[in-house]
């Protein structure tokens, strides 16, 4: 949460800077801030700040400097944590020499805050990451390096800083912990940001920066070094994917662009692993023995992730008979889990930053567990907390709501389901095989879901009236009725609730009264019949139903006000379209709703903080 860049070099820095902040609006977007040396040789640093998006600062930054570009500065685009929206509480932060930018949250600042004032400083804003700035400031005598690793042996929490002294002009310092921060260098200088995507234009070569290491970002150089003064030489990483990935291509919207992309990343995630039409995940380093002698396995994620893991539980148990938990992230932390050397923890991230993901996964490591994350974002912090990753390769997600993000963390589930079933002699090869094509087959119906856009845009014009709107499924079908929901509520602002289809009449059915829209999923055999009870059952209250099922069911059309109809296919594949059906659902009611589809209210992309 909250996007952070610095650039010192021989490029206009105000342009690089809101260029960069735009790419990483995704982040936070409710506030923005620039500070700038204004001439390099000047002791002095000018700071402008604007609430809202970051066009508002970008009007700001070209009223107020109109010649003489500087050439050295740092930006944030924030989402409110301590301090609600204001210029005052937006991001930089200056105390004394010192200004700065943060992503996360300094725990113990109240503690700082009180230590400050009994040496007579008095922050003005609310923030924690003005006291950050009070308690570097007031360790600096000249000498940045010394003034950081003091400040930092006393903040607690999450950070990632760039860091500007008055009397040190042209450079940034910077350090992190627990947030992200990576760092580029090209031939019109040196860059530090949140992701990478703020830097593609300039340089496809960048590095992650060491935790609690200090860089010192000068036009010509990029220096690193631990708190011993020793040098440090990161690993030089290189971007995979366009920059055309990174941008709107024509579509309306990110996220119209993304669920449009699902059918290239899924067979980008899926080929590379896939050896005789076999799962196969010797390219990515994990060992078949991690898959053998569990005695069980743990899904642990957030949000749309944790959707993902659901139907995961259900392919692994399906496949191998293991017990298979999925647990919300952030109450399995807090949770005192029964875990050991014979458990699998396996964490899903699209960003892979995801703070309570994070403490999930590294409490599994502290108690002995086999640890394996599904994670999106190169070298991000739970890739590299697990002891094995399997990358997905969605590409860039850069609208808030997941969608590309999320099937293909469905794809590596089942493709681990599969392996996991050969690894241990429960099925054999040529049932695999035909499991394998069946998913790679998917991809083509889920071409044709696509082209459903328009009955699904027309459905819209009733749900965009709801005030309460119903989810339901069995089995596979809830772990897709609980996306649907999210998604809906996410972007439209209507509340929505997921259901098992057969729970509903144990309370909630007494919210089905004319006209609720209920979208019910019935697209599993063995459940067929149950669900369509279900749809009678809200039906003779006067529900307006939207009922999805597979082609070749005769479904009485009495039942329902809108049947929509997924390709003939295998029943394990179909959330590959049900998918596509709730993310068009949601994606045009926002839409008639002219709500901002990207950034949704009070969100951020990157749920850094707990
Ligand atoms: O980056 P992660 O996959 O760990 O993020 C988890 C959730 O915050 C995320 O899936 C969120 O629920 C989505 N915005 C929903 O569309």
């Amino acid at each position: 949460m909250c996007g952070i860049i610095g650039y010192t070099g021989i490029l206009n820095a105000g342009q690089i800077i809101i260029d960069g902040l735009m790419s990483l609006e995704y982040r936070g977007y409710d506030s923005a801030g620039f500070a700038y040396f204004p001439d390099n040789n000047t002791d002095k640093i000018e700071v402008i700040k604007s609430t809202g998006k970051v066009c508002n600062l970008e009007n700001k930054i070209h009223e107020n400097i109109k010649e003489n570009h500087p050439l050295c500065g740092i930006g944030h685009t924030r989402w409110a944590t301590h301090g609600g929206v204001s210029e005052t509480n937006s991001h930089p932060h200056s105390s004394g020499k010192v200004t700065l930018i943060h992503n996360g949250i300094i725990e113990n600042y109240q503690e700082l805050a009180n230590k400050m004032a009994a040496k007579s400083k008095y922050p003005v804003s609310q923030t924690d990451t003005e006291i950050a700035a009070m308690v570097i400031d007031s360790y600096y005598n000249g000498d940045p390096y010394e003034a950081i690793k003091n400040a930092c042996n006393e903040l607690d929490g999450s950070y990632a800083f760039c860091i500007m002294f008055s009397d040190i002009p042209g450079c940034i310092f910077s350090i992190r912990k627990n947030s992200p921060l990576v760092g580029a260098v090209c031939d019109e200088g040196s860059f530090v940001a949140s992701d990478v995507v703020a830097v593609i234009d300039y340089t496809k070569e960048y590095f992650i920066l060491p935790e609690m290491t200090i860089a010192k970002l000068t036009k010509d150089s990029f220096e690193i070094c631990d708190f011993d003064g020793n040098e440090i030489i990161p690993e030089i990483m290189h971007i995979n994917w366009d920059i055309a990935a990174a941008k709107k291509g024509g579509y309306d919207h990110f996220m119209l662009k993304e669920i449009h992309e699902q059918p290239e990343a899924l067979l980008k995630t899926i080929a590379p692993r896939i050896v005789n039409n076999l799962p196969d995940f010797s390219n990515d380093g994990v060992d078949d023995s991690l898959f053998t002698g569990l005695s069980r396995i743990v899904i642990v994620a957030c949000g749309t992730a944790m959707h993902a893991g659901m139907l995961g539980k259900i392919m692994i148990e399906k496949y191998t008979r293991i017990p298979v938990s999925v647990d919300i992230a952030s109450e399995f932390r807090y949770a005192d889990p029964i875990l050991d050397e014979n458990t699998l923890v396996i964490a899903i991230s699209q960003s892979g930053e995801t703070a309570d993901t994070l403490a999930a996964i590294k409490l599994a490591k502290n108690a002995n567990a086999r640890t394996l994350a599904v994670v999106n974002v190169k070298g991000s912090a739970i890739a590299r907390e697990s002891e094995y990753v399997l990358y997905t390769h969605a590409g860039p997600e850069i609208s808030v709501a997941s969608t590309k993000a999320y099937t293909v963390q469905l794809a590596i589930m089942y493709l681990i389901a599969y392996r996991m079933a050969l690894v241990n002699k429960l099925a054999d090869e040529s049932v695999i095989s035909l499991k394998i094509s069946g998913l790679l087959d998917s991809m083509d119906k889920m071409k044709k879901m696509l082209e459903m856009d328009e009955e699904l845009y027309l459905i819209t014009s009733k749900i965009k009236k709801a005030d309460n709107i119903f989810y339901l499924g069995r089995g596979i079908d809830y772990a897709i009725a609980c996306e649907g929901s999210l998604k809906l509520k996410e972007i439209s602002y209507i509340h929505s609730e997921a259901y098992a289809a057969g729970e509903l009449k144990h309370g909630t059915i007494s919210l089905i009264v004319d006209n609720v829209p209920v979208i019910a999923f019935a697209t599993q055999d063995n459940v067929y019949q149950k669900v369509i009870s279900n749809v009678v059952e809200v039906r003779s209250r006067g529900a307006y139903v939207i009922l999805v099922t597979k082609a070749g069911k005769h479904v009485d059309t009495t039942l329902c006000d809108h049947h929509i109809v997924l390709p003939r296919m295998d029943e394990e594949y179909t959330p590959f379209c049900t998918a596509v059906v709730l993310q068009y659902l949601a994606y045009y009611t926002a839409i008639r709703k002219d709500l901002n589809v990207d950034q949704p209210r009070n969100l951020a992309k990157s749920v850094t903080v707990e």
